[in-house]
């Protein structure tokens, strides 16, 4: 049976979001049913409403979500009704080359939900990154729900869903921080500061936090941060030198997403270091380094799609690590809101006042 709950639709670009009315079908073979009880406010969904991602709207918002499997089609078997889980972009399949080449955090077919869900006049929505979970229930894949342990807060445990992993995974998956390590993040938002997390739990000896602004300066300490470079007031590469005997960082992290930053990133790192972009650029923008410096500095220059994540490796350690008081993810909560203040949210995002909304059901 199908069902009816509230949803925030963006119904095309730059429109404002709105709360509109959502059918959700029964879960097909292979399909569960969430009740979603937290969702934080990413900026890819303000990307999908200013039309950056694609055309395909009516778009249903929200993807970094926690809440519980309500019902399961034919054919689940590693999550039942009742179990606490986080949605994730990552349902890998099992039967591409990456996963047959045993690289499933590469999965190049990763599952969604085969069945749509609509407006109530039928239209059929597009769930952003498959998930859809500014919404009171939604329909996934059974692989988006990775079962963790249920005495995190919901709304901490959501953010693991995408931004922090993101971070996280940016500093330990695909850099390979490790103890002893001379580390720079360059951009703390959610994503940087994720990063810094991660780099503290990894061991690193040394965290240089880089950003424009102080505030996120401060915070970036509070995750981790053993120095800190304001690079509108002082030069990034000197500083990030200075800081590490005059060699530069063994990795550095860009969560920025731009040609400067990433130059910053790739003339601040010691020789043979690693540079890794988890920062999303826009089409429009464009690398120049000079080939003799790509090859006389050696190392490693990585992107990272989703910190290289293993949900069903990933979140469920990371939530015990959370459990254990050795991960404070609770931190990136900056506040937590209702369905209705996702728009009011977007701003309060775009002036950098917070690391994470969250929409708390
Ligand atoms: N130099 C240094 N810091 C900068 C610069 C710059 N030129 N421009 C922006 N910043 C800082 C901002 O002050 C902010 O603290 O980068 C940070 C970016 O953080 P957010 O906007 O909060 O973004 P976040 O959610 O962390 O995501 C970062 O990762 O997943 C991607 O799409 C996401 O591209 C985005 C990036
Ligand atoms: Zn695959
Ligand atoms: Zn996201």
């Amino acid at each position: 049976m199908t069902i009816s709950v509230q949803g925030v639709v963006s119904r095309g670009k730059g429109e404002p979001v709105q709360i509109a009315e959502v059918l959700v079908p029964e879960p097909g073979p292979g399909e569960a049913l969430v009740r979603v009880q937290a969702c934080g406010v990413c900026h890819t969904d303000l990307h999908y409403k200013m039309g950056g991602i694609g055309d395909d709207y009516p778009y249903l918002l929200g993807h970094e979500a926690a809440g519980v499997v309500e019902a399961v089609g034919d054919n689940v078997t590693d999550v039942a009704p009742g179990d606490f889980v986080i949605l994730n972009w990552r349902a890998v399949c099992g039967q591409c080359r990456a996963c047959k080449r045993g690289r499933p955090w590469y999965c190049f077919a990763t599952h969604n939900a085969t069945q749509k869900m609509t407006l109530a006049d039928g239209t059929p929505l597009s769930p952003a990154l498959g998930i859809g979970a500014f919404a009171e229930k939604t329909l996934v894949a059974a692989g988006q729900c990775t079962k963790v342990n249920p005495a995190i807060a919901p709304a901490t445990a959501g953010l693991l869903g995408c931004g922090v992993m993101a971070g996280i995974g940016a500093a330990i998956n695909t850099g390979g921080v490790t103890r002893g390590d001379t580390v720079a993040v360059i951009g703390c938002g959610g994503v940087g500061d994720a990063a810094i997390l991660g780099a503290r739990l990894a061991g690193a000896k040394t965290i240089i936090a880089v950003d424009i602004d102080d505030r996120k300066l401060e915070w970036a300490k509070e995750f981790g941060a053993t120095h800190t470079i304001n690079s509108r007031s002082s030069d990034a590469v000197a500083g990030i030198r200075d800081l590490t005997d005059g060699f530069g960082a063994d990795v550095v992290v860009e969560a920025i997403g731009r040609p400067e930053t990433y130059k910053q990133a790739f003339f601040a790192r010691d020789l043979a270091g690693v540079v890794v972009l988890v920062g999303v650029p826009t089409p429009d923008m464009q690398l120049d380094l000079p080939l003799l410096e790509v090859f006389g500095r050696g190392g490693a220059l990585k992107s990272s799609w989703y910190g290289d994540c293993l949900p069903s490796r990933d979140f469920p350690m990371l939530v015990d690590l959370h459990l254990d008081g050795r991960l404070p993810l609770e931190k990136f909560v900056s506040e937590t809101i209702g369905l209705g203040d996702v728009e009011a949210a977007f701003t309060k995002m775009e002036h950098g006042d917070v690391l994470r909304s969250v929409v708390i059901f």
